[in-house]
C-alpha cells in the first residue's frame, strides 16, 4: 500500500461527494494484501467501512443533503438483474461499483458514491464508532438473517473479532444464545461484555467438545466461521448440531473438506454469507443508534499512519477495529 496525493473525484449525476472522517480496517484488507482475494482491479483505494460528511452533491441530488453525516453502502448494483430486483445487491451480476473492492474506497479524504448509498447517520453516534457499522455490524445482520437464527438457538461465533462482536449481539437480539470462540482472553472478555452467554478459549480447550458440553450435548444450531483454517473448520463441523447450519463468513488459504455422510445423518447445511443489503445496513445503523448493538474500536489513526493499523490487525493486537481518520 502507498500513501499518495491523487485528484479528488467529482460527483456525477445522482452522486454525492463524501468527505471521509472515519474508515475501519477490515480483516478483508489482509486478504487483498496477501493476494488471496484478487478481484483484478489495481491500483485501488481500499476501505469499505466508510463514514463521512456530504461535501457536495451532483446533479439531481437534493442540495439540502450537503453537510449530512452518512455511512456509505459499499455495493452499487445494476438495479435490473434478478438479485437487484430482490434487493440483494450483494449478489448483483453486473455491479456498477463496490467501494473498497473494485471501486475506490474510504482510505482517502474523499469518496464518490451514488446518493442512495449514503445512509444518514444519527447525531448520537460518533464517526469512529460508526465506522464498523458499514461492514462488521451489517455483515452480522445479513449472516444472522441468512442462517435464520431463532429463539433458543445455540450460536457459535468462531473468531472473536469485529464481525464476531457484531454476530454475538445480533444473534442475541434474535433470542439466541451466543458462544464466542477465540484465542485471546482480552477479545473473549470483550465478547462477554457484549453479551456472549459463554466463551471458549481456542488452543487451550478442545473447542468442539466444549461447545457440546455447553449445549448439553446438542451442539451449535448455527456456527459462524470467521477464521476458516483447516483446524477451525474441522472443529466447526464437529460442534454442529443436527439440522445445524455452518455458515462461512471468513476464509483463509485452506479448503473445506467434509464427508457427506456427516451432513446426511444430521441433515446439516453448509452455507456462506457475503456482504449485506442496503436495507440491512439501514437496520444496522438503527441498531447502533438505539444502543442495541455496540461497536468496538481499538484505536483511531490518522490516514498517513494506515500501516500501523494494518500491522496491528495482522499481528492480532487489536480488540475490535482500528479506524483511520482521513
Ligand atoms: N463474508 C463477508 O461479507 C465478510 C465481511 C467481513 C469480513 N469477512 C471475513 O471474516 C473474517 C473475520 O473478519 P474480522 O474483520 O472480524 O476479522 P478480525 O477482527 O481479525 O477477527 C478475526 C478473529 O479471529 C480470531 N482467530 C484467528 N485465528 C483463530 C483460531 N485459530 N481460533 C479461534 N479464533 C481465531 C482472532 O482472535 P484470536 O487471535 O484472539 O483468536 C480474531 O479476533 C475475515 O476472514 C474477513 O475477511 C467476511
Ligand atoms: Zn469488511
Ligand atoms: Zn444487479
Amino acid at each position: 500500500m502507498r500513501y499518495e496525493e491523487i485528484p479528488a473525484p467529482e460527483p456525477g449525476d445522482g452522486d454525492v461527494l463524501v468527505r471521509v472522517t472515519a474508515a475501519g480496517i477490515c480483516h478483508t484488507e489482509l486478504h487483498f494484501l496477501s493476494g488471496l482475494l484478487d478481484l483484478g482491479v489495481a491500483p485501488l483505494t481500499l476501505g469499505h467501512e466508510i463514514v463521512g460528511r456530504i461535501e457536495r452533491v451532483g446533479a439531481g441530488v437534493d442540495p439540502r443533503r450537503t453537510g449530512e453525516r452518512v455511512v456509505v453502502y459499499y455495493y452499487s448494483g445494476c438495479g435490473s438483474c434478478p438479485s437487484c430486483l430482490r434487493g440483494e445487491e450483494n449478489l448483483c451480476d453486473a455491479l456498477r461499483a463496490e467501494h473498497g473492492f473494485v471501486t475506490d474506497g474510504g482510505f482517502a479524504e474523499y469518496v464518490r458514491a451514488p446518493a442512495r448509498n449514503a445512509v444518514p447517520l444519527p447525531a448520537g453516534v460518533g464517526d469512529a464508532e460508526a465506522a464498523p457499522i458499514g461492514c462488521a455490524v451489517t455483515t452480522a445482520v445479513h449472516a444472522v438473517n441468512l442462517a435464520r437464527v431463532g429463539l433458543g438457538d445455540w450460536v457459535a461465533v468462531y473468531g472473536a473479532g469485529a464481525v464476531g462482536f457484531g454476530l454475538v449481539q445480533v444473534a442475541r437480539l434474535r433470542g439466541a444464545r451466543a458462544i464466542a470462540i477465540g484465542r485471546t482472553p482480552a477479545r473473549l472478555e470483550a465478547a462477554r461484555a457484549l453479551g456472549a452467554d459463554a466463551v471458549v478459549r481456542a488452543g487451550v480447550e478442545d473447542v468442539a467438545a466444549r461447545v457440546r458440553e455447553i449445549t448439553g450435548g446438542r451442539g451449535a444450531d448455527v456456527v459462524f466461521e470467521l477464521v476458516a483454517t483447516r483446524e477451525t473448520m474441522d472443529a466447526s463441523a464437529r460442534m454442529l448440531a443436527k439440522r445445524g447450519r455452518l455458515v462461512f463468513v471468513g476464509y483463509s488459504e485452506d479448503a473445506f473438506q467434509i464427508h457427506p455422510i456427516q451432513l446426511v445423518v444430521g441433515e446439516q447445511v453448509v452455507a456462506a454469507s457475503v456482504g449485506n443489503t442496503l436495507a440491512e445496513l439501514r437496520l444496522a445503523v438503527e441498531l447502533v443508534a438505539a444502543g442495541r448493538v455496540r461497536t468496538v474500536v481499538d484505536r483511531t489513526l490518522p490516514l498517513a499512519r494506515f500501516q500501523e493499523g494494518i500491522d496491528a490487525l495482522a499481528a492480532g493486537g487489536l480488540v475490535g477495529r482500528a479506524v483511520l481518520a482521513p
